[in-house]
């Protein structure tokens, strides 16, 4: 009997079946996307019981729609949409989510957004490339000489988590709990997470907000020159970030801070040794190096997928009916192989100039961390293949059965 293939897809009802965990997609979601945009790039998920959308130009522009929000609670009740009440052992994740930027829509959005911004802005954030150059280098020295190395833990972690932390004023030693936190709560954003899971995550987040607020105190007595003492000091319009805001902020940032930028290292480095591109080529001068990091971000992006909710009931032009309410996923990773937007959408063509990849979102949420995430992998790749010339893979890195963040298990490396 054949096996299950991983998508069925009903081309007049639009209906789309995808198992996520079968590994023909999950290792290559961009075979699934081809037929997707063939045949229906705007359908109902079966599993999921809800519309997604994978053309370029629809992704771009619901992400764009303010007609569509992360947030719903700010329009409507919970009775109203007959959402179940807050899980009572979710209660220290919820407190997170509950001020973080992400989860926010005008104007609370726009308060908080305004007030981080600053630090993020490419012109600030350019005054961090000699520490950047310095770290990769400083790593590399650590393990040149053994001729190999599991390129995910060395590298591609430390340079993200260390950067993040420095900026915002944390201690890097903590850097490994922050970390196992941030990974235990990101688990929450697969599909249906087990009750397992919740538990889990919502012990990370109790003990990263307990670290979070000592960190606080202390800079409440110990003004430095960081982030989180200008988060703690800055006013917009007469007012200040309140304690709960001050700690969902910075652990929305030291977590989005590293765990997309991470992955996307490890997919680069991957994708570059695979397909066999000479590196020399693809890091000869700088706008070289920045065409090539925007292949790698359109061809093998670590995030694939974000909801939205309808905020009011909304009629697509193609005929898709939404209620108040409704939720919407957005294919970012489709929609960076799109065929009508791409030539030759699932070649990795680093000379190519198309124009903008949507792995960094658009919109009012686009990544406020784009330009660091940037100026990071367009320093430490280069410097990797400069340094390693003879790098390659030592045996085909596994990649992990995750939808959400799409990555390697790890990626081991001889030279
Ligand atoms: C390659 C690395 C990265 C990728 C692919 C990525 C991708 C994204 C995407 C797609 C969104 C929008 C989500 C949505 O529209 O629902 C987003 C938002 C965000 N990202 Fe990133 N990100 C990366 C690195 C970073 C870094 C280094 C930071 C560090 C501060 C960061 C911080 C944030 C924050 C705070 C938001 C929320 C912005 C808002 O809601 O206004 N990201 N990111």
């Amino acid at each position: 009997m054949p096996l299950k293939p991983a998508i069925t897809i009903d081309r007049a009802d639009r209906r789309v079946s995808i198992d996520v965990h079968d590994p023909d997609f999950y290792r290559s979601p961009s075979t699934t996307y081809a037929e997707i945009h063939a045949q229906c790039p705007a359908f109902y998920w079966s599993e999921r019981e809800q519309w997604y959308f994978a053309g370029y130009d629809q992704v771009n522009a619901l992400l764009r729609d303010r007609r569509f929000g992360r947030q719903i609670l700010h329009v409507a009740t919970r009775e109203e949409l007959g959402m179940p009440a807050p899980k009572p052992h979710l209660k220290a994740f919820d407190a997170l989510e509950e001020h973080s930027l992400l989860e926010l829509e005008p104007p609370a959005h726009t308060r908080l957004r305004t007030l981080v911004n600053r630090a993020f802005v490419s012109r600030q954030i350019e005054q961090l490339r000699p520490d950047i150059e310095r770290l990769a280098h400083a790593v590399i020295d650590g393990f040149e000489r053994d001729g190999e190395v599991e390129l995910l833990k060395t590298y591609a972690e430390t340079i993200p988590v260390t950067i993040i932390a420095r900026m915002l004023g944390i201690p890097v030693e903590a850097a490994p709990d922050l970390l196992d936190w941030s990974h235990r709560m990101v688990r929450m954003y697969v599909f249906n997470p087990s009750h397992e899971t919740e538990l889990d995550a919502n012990q990370a987040s109790a003990d990263f907000a307990d670290y979070l607020r000592t960190v606080i105190a202390e800079k409440r007595r110990n003004p430095a020159d960081d982030l989180l003492t200008h988060m703690i000091t800055s006013e917009k319009d007469g007012e200040r970030l309140s304690e709960a805001e001050l700690v969902s902020t910075a652990a929305l940032l030291l977590n989005a801070g590293h765990e997309a930028t991470v992955h996307q290292i490890g997919n680069a480095v991957h994708t570059i040794l695979q397909t066999g591109h000479a590196s020399a080529d693809l890091f000869a001068t700088e706008s070289a190096t920045a065409l090539t990091i925007e292949e790698c971000l359109r061809f093998a992006a670590p995030l694939h997928i974000f909801q939205r909710y309808a905020l009011s009931d909304i009629e697509l032009d193609d005929g898709i009916s939404l209620r108040k309410g409704d939720k919407i996923g957005l294919l970012l990773g489709a929609a960076n192989v799109d065929p009508r937007k791409f030539i030759d959408p699932n070649r990795f063509n680093p000379k190519r100039d198309e124009g903008a990849n949507v792995s960094f979102g658009a919109g009012l949420h686009f990544c406020i961390g784009a330009p660091l995430a940037r100026l990071e992998l367009n320093l430490s790749l280069p410097i990797l293949f400069q340094r390693l010339p003879g790098m390659r893979l030592k045996h085909e890195p596994e990649v992990r059965d995750s939808f959400h963040f799409h990555g390697l298990e790890r990626l081991d490396v001889v030279w």
